[in-house]
């Protein structure tokens, strides 16, 4: 693609971008939508009804000229053709949000295995080997869960998701136990779009707990804008590359510890291999620490979008865990 696509709209740009009201207010107002209750949608197939849904939130930034931090269309649409593609029938996601992303891929889920069982965890399973689908969200603000919450049972696909609350990094060590997983069971696709440092970390505790592994394809939003070169290094170096950066010694300076690093921050952290998160871990990670499964190569490739507000290029990286190399 060379032409950016419209812009949604010029927000506000400020240095509150979320968190000031705006997402329990959309809740409201998308409960208070006469074309988004039940009794109106229910001629309409899931798409069309998921669909109104996504039209609403995006109008409501558009009307009320607020920056709402999602995927967009333009990036959503072609995770959601990848969806189409690939059929992966568990997905979890890093980040809800106010749940965009989640409604727009969790939808594909019910056509494309039509026979699986729904929802999205194994709690009330009784058989540990039933064929399941499923997309899970991790996310930390209650407050942003519960919008998430909200709009995903006006798009009818609140059986499907399951939100679960918390920082994600010591929510993946226990996902297992909160989801009654009957069996080591690894995710199809993983969304990656949370606090952007903590990719790397977070990437390499899923290697950690099996949750990632031979056959998941991992996409990871904006990796242009802000950029990510330490989880770019992870998912592209080999396992020879990945086992010699983890003997490298401790970063001599460490990156601020900030959501966007500058460019010279990066640098520093690139300069003498991946991060070191036993040092450089974000107040999110609680004290994680992970040293992945260097074992685990990837083919990755960059997917060229547009961020939906500023027009601005922005990508998300899309890697598939090919095998093991031991
Ligand atoms: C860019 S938004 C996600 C947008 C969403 N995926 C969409 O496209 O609609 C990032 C979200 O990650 C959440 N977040 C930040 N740090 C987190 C953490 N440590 N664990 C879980 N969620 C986190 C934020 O609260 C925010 O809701």
């Amino acid at each position: 693609m060379t032409v950016p696509p419209p812009k949604y709209h010029e927000p506000v740009q400020g240095t509150v971008f979320h968190g000031d009201g705006r997402e329990e207010e959309l809740l409201q107002h998308l409960q208070s939508l006469s074309e988004l209750t039940t009794e109106s949608t229910s001629d309409l197939s899931l798409h069309d009804r998921s669909q109104r849904v996504l039209d609403a939130i995006h109008e409501f930034g558009k009307r009320e000229n607020r920056y709402l931090m999602s995927v967009g269309d333009t990036k959503g649409r072609q995770v959601e053709e990848l969806i189409r593609e690939k059929k992966p029938k568990l997905i979890l996601e890093l980040g809800s949000y106010v749940g965009y992303s989640a409604i727009s891929f969790s939808r594909h889920l019910p056509e494309l295995h039509p026979s699986s069982i729904y929802p999205a965890d194994w709690s009330k399973s009784n058989d540990p080997n039933d064929d399941r689908a499923g997309y899970v969200s991790l996310e930390k603000s209650d407050v942003y869960g519960t919008t998430a919450r909200g709009a995903l049972k006006l798009a009818g696909l609140d059986r499907n998701v399951k939100i679960v609350i918390g920082g994600s990094s010591s929510s993946l060590r226990s996902l297992r136990k909160t989801l009654n997983m009957p069996r080591p069971m690894q995710f199809d696709m993983v969304f990656l779009d949370h606090l952007k440092p903590l990719y790397t970390i977070d990437l390499k505790v899923m290697e950690e707990e099996g949750l990632v592994g031979p056959g998941t394809i991992l996409v990871a939003d904006n990796v242009v804008k802000p950029g990510n070169p330490a989880y770019l290094s992870w998912v592209r170096a080999t396992p020879a590359q990945k086992r010699h950066s983890l003997t490298l010694g401790p970063l001599t300076k460490q990156p601020a510890p900030t959501p966007n690093p500058s460019d010279a921050d990066w640098q520093e952290a690139f300069r003498s291999g991946p991060i070191d998160e036993t040092r450089w871990v974000p107040d999110e990670a609680e004290g994680v620490k992970a040293q992945g499964d260097p074992a685990l190569k990837y083919t990755s490739k960059m997917l060229d979008g547009w961020d939906p507000y500023t027009g601005e290029k922005d990508a998300c990286e899309v890697s598939e865990c090919i095998g093991r190399e031991d």
